[in-house]
This record gives structure tokens, sequence and C-alpha cells, in this order.
């Protein structure tokens, strides 16, 4: 699927063979915020997790910077101990032993220009001895506010730039900006240096199978597609519930809340597969077309104070255990009004949505950890059963399960056995993992494969990151402007302004 030239081919590789995997090209990554929680439970064990399938190249070089005084022995126990704890697949000292051969630590300063200078000889050393072929993945693990640093020494130092028949890619994660001025600004630092096709962003949801298997699921059937419209379907819920807490995470997340954390990105990208037209093709081209013409038509319904709730968890139960509210986690500002729940609206004005509302919800310390999509559909336009007969019918969905438990499920009413007809609702579950023996990749080693083989289809584009804040902006000043966040108590499903969100609508939430 990709769009430039350069990409290496595997002359193994016959493209009609699906069996055959993508592996990367002759490559190295440097990461920057090695030490970082992200990457010591998510990015360490995807990297070994490749090298043991086999998808890197044998001269794969993986370089570390941060401002730790390691020597090159230091970083691997570290990354040694990562993997260790995280990775999905078996532990084999032979991968191991090749992986770590290459990996070298760089101790410095984002703005310090000698570790940039050491950093510079270290990636030209491994190009002449480890077959690295001037091919790098700079991935940036850090605050938003350390971009500008590291880019510009990126320039300074010549890293930015690809030498003939080589490529320079960089790899960013969110928060991309907390609103749309700041992504603009974050994406002018970035595109200064690095052309837009350089530029991945990840959003990890996007390399969930089950997030892949929407795209499947409407564009290889002819049973969903015909349904797939305002038409049929009453209205969407998007719901991504956790039962963890924020503790150990108040740096990054009071002051910013689960709209910017969460709904900015994985849940505007889900409802756009959910809701987008089908593409001319898979490329990246085409896919990001559809999706950025489908956020363009998409907008808040209003009034936002009517159509938007959020909360914050007070102390409760989380199962058997007693849990601490926000307010009293470790590093939270006592009075903080940081958003843990955060539920809003969203219409699209297109021919095939016209009137159909997308619920999206997400929330810390709920129920249970679920995400899943449910298309909810109309009721049939006319029942030729007694009321009595049908009186426990729901509505007919779809509903499309992330995680955990992936899958696929149907409701629809049946038949109770018996001498009466009574109609009731039946589920009709797909599941992953008792149709396919294969275990799914992580996103993140699907993401990391993508971006060392040129394949941008995963990653949104700035022009997408720029439209989900301006949906998004404009619940976030209204909720600025209006008071505390609504309480809810750990382990219940948000605060009652969700429920009655949904209630004025004649609708309820889904309880997974
Ligand atoms: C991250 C958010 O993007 O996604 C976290 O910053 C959240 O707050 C995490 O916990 C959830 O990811 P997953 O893959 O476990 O659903």
């Amino acid at each position: 699927m990709a769009e430039n030239s350069n990409t290496w081919v595997n002359p193994l590789r016959d493209p009609l063979d699906k069996r055959l995997p993508r592996i990367a090209g002759p490559s190295g990554m440097v990461i920057f915020g090695v030490t970082g929680d992200l990457a010591h439970k998510k990015l360490l064990p995807a990297i070994y997790d490749l090298a043991n399938r086999g998808l890197l190249p044998a001269g794969f070089t993986l370089v570390g910077f941060g401002r730790r005084e390691w020597s090159k022995q230091d970083f691997e126990a570290y990354v040694r101990d990562a993997v260790e704890a995280g990775a999905r697949t078996r532990f084999q000292e032979h991968v191991w032993q090749r992986l770590s051969e290459g990996m070298q630590f760089v101790t410095g300063a984002f703005n310090d220009d000698a570790s940039f200078d050491k950093l510079a000889a270290t990636l030209a050393e491994a190009d002449e001895f480890r077959g690295t072929g001037g091919n790098w993945a700079y991935y940036l693990s850090i605050p938003p506010s350390n971009f500008a640093d590291v880019v510009n020494q990126l320039e300074r130092t010549g890293l930015a730039e690809a030498p003939e028949n080589s490529w320079r890619r960089v790899i960013i994660e969110k928060p991309f900006g907390d609103n749309l001025e700041s992504a603009h600004e974050l994406n002018a630092i970035v595109n200064r240096v690095f052309p837009e096709s350089s530029v991945y962003r990840i959003d990890h949801y996007l390399g969930k199978e089950t997030v892949q298997n929407i795209l499947a699921l409407r564009f290889s059937n002819q049973l969903f597609e015909p349904l797939w419209n305002a038409n049929n379907i009453d209205h969407v819920q998007i719901t991504m519930a956790e039962d963890i807490g924020l503790g150990g995470r108040a740096g990054y997340y009071d002051g910013i809340g689960a709209a910017r954390d969460v709904i900015q990105n994985h849940l505007i990208q889900l409802l756009a597969l959910v809701a987008m037209e089908e593409p001319l093709n898979f490329s990246p081209r085409s896919l990001r077309a559809e999706k950025l013409k489908v956020l363009r038509a998409t907008t808040p319904v209003e009034p936002l104070s009517k159509t938007t709730a959020r909360g914050q968890y007070t102390a409760g139960w989380q199962g058997s255990k007693k849990v601490p509210g926000l307010r009293d986690e470790e590093g939270f500002d006592p009075n903080s009004t940081t958003e843990t729940f955060a539920a809003c609206t969203l219409k699209i004005n297109s021919r095939r949505w016209a009137g159909v509302p997308f619920y999206l919800r997400t929330g810390k310390r709920l129920g249970r950890r679920v995400t899943e999509i449910a298309l909810v559909f109309k009721e049939a336009p006319y029942q030729p059963f007694d009321e009595g007969q049908t009186g426990s019918l729901g509505n007919n969905a779809v509903v499309i399960r992330i995680q955990p438990d992936e899958g696929v499920l149907m409701r629809f009413g049946s038949k109770v056995p018996g001498s009466t007809m009574e109609v009731r609702d039946v589920n009709m579950d797909f599941s992953y993992s008792e149709a396919f023996t294969e275990e799914s990749p992580e996103a993140y080693e699907r993401l990391i494969l993508d971006a060392l083989l040129e394949d941008t289809s995963l990653f949104p584009t700035n022009a997408e990151v720029e439209r989900s804040w301006e949906i998004l902006d404009p619940i976030i000043e209204h909720w600025h402007s209006n008071g505390r966040p609504d309480e809810y108590e750990a382990g219940t499903w948000g605060p009652q302004s969700a429920d009655d969100m949904l209630a004025k609508d004649g609708r309820v939430w889904r309880r997974p």
C-alpha cells in the first residue's frame, strides 16, 4: 500500500501469496523518551515481538536517547526487563541476542548540541557497520513541549534529511496539542522539518485488528452496507470504558481530561471508520480522503448543556477493592476539575446519516473495561404481534466489540420455545478467539512495522487531527465556562447527566 517508490520490496515475496509476511527492509529506530511508561510497556515489547516474528531486518538497530548516564549494557538490561514483562510472544535467547547486539544508548538533553552530534555519529556508525542503509525512524514518545527542540536538533545535525535512496521518518505520539490552535502550532513545528509524507502520527486504536475489521465487515459483505444508513439506523453508541483509575498519571492527565485524552483521537477515528463512505481502494490516500470527508461533515449537536455530559469519579468499589476518588489520587490537585468521564452527541451532515445521533462516551473507573460500537436499528415499521408477545423486545443491533472479547454481535428477536408466540431478544455472536487460532498482534507491532514499511494507511493525517479538534473544541470551551464536572462513584457507569443526555431523546446507554 506504499505510495512512494523507495519502499524496500522483499524479493522473496510473491505479491499474491498473503501468507508471506511483510518484512521491514534495512533500518533502525531512535526512541526519544525511551525511559517513559509507554516505551517500557508498549514500544520495547512490540519491537521484540516483531523481531521474534522475523519481521525486522537482520541489522535492525535500536537507539535510546535520554538523560540517564547509561552504558550500552545498562540500556540492554532496561530493554530486556521491559520485554520480559510486556512481550506478547515467547522470550527466545537467540532472538534477544541478535536484537540486543545492535542496541545503543546516547545520553543527553533535548536541547544539547553535543548529545545530538553524538547521536549523529552513532547512526553513521550503524549505517556503516550494521547495514541500516541510512533509513531511520525517530520515535517521539515525549511531551509536545519538547518537539521543537528535538526536531530542530534533527535538522541541525542533518539527521532529518535522507541521503539518496534512503529515508527518514518521524513517528509522533499523542497528544497532538490540546486544542485546534496548539495542534496547528505543533504540526507547523514538525512539518517545517519533515514533509507530511514522512510524519506518522500514532493513534494506537487504528492498529487494533478489530478496528481494521470495521472496514472488512462493512465493505466485503453484502449483508450490512445496504442497511448502514439513516433509513434503518436509529442511533450509534461508541463506548470506551475503562475500569482503571488515574493513579500515577497525574502529570499527563490533570488538566487534560477524558475528552482530549480519548474522544479527540480514538473515538472520533472510530466514528470516521463506521460512518465514512466506501473508499475507492485501500491505499492510504483513498482511505484518508474518505475519513476526512466524513469528519468535515461531523459537528456537535446543540444545545451542549443537554447533549454532552462530563464527570469525575469519587471513591467507590471496583469489584472487591475500595478505590480512591480522583482528587485523592497521588499527584492530582485536590480541587482538580479534570473530567474522567466525557460524553457527547455528534451528527453527520450527509444524506446517509441525516438525523442519526452518534453518542460517544468514555470514562475511567467505570463498571468494566470494554470498547464497542453499537449500531442500534429503528423498530420494525409494523409488528403483527400483540403487545404482550413482544413486550420485552428491544431494537435490533449490530455491535462491533473492539475489546476485550473481540468480535461482532447481532441482536434480533426470536420466538421463545413454547406454545405461545412470545418474541424476545437473542444474540448471535462472532468471536475472534473462536474463529481464528492465531492471536492478534498488538496494535504497536502493526503500527511500528507499517511505519518502517512506509505504509501510512493507519496513521491519521494532520488534517484529520486538526478537524477532530474543531469538532471537540466548542464542547470543551462550553464545559470550561460552566462550572465543575458532575460526580460519579467509581465502579458505576458515569454521572446521572450522561443517562439524562440519552433519556431526553427517549434512549438508553447499553450496559455492556
Ligand atoms: C490511551 C489513553 O491513548 O489509551 C489512556 O491515553 C487509555 O488514558 C489508553 O488508558 C487505553 O488503551 P487500550 O488500548 O488499553 O484501550
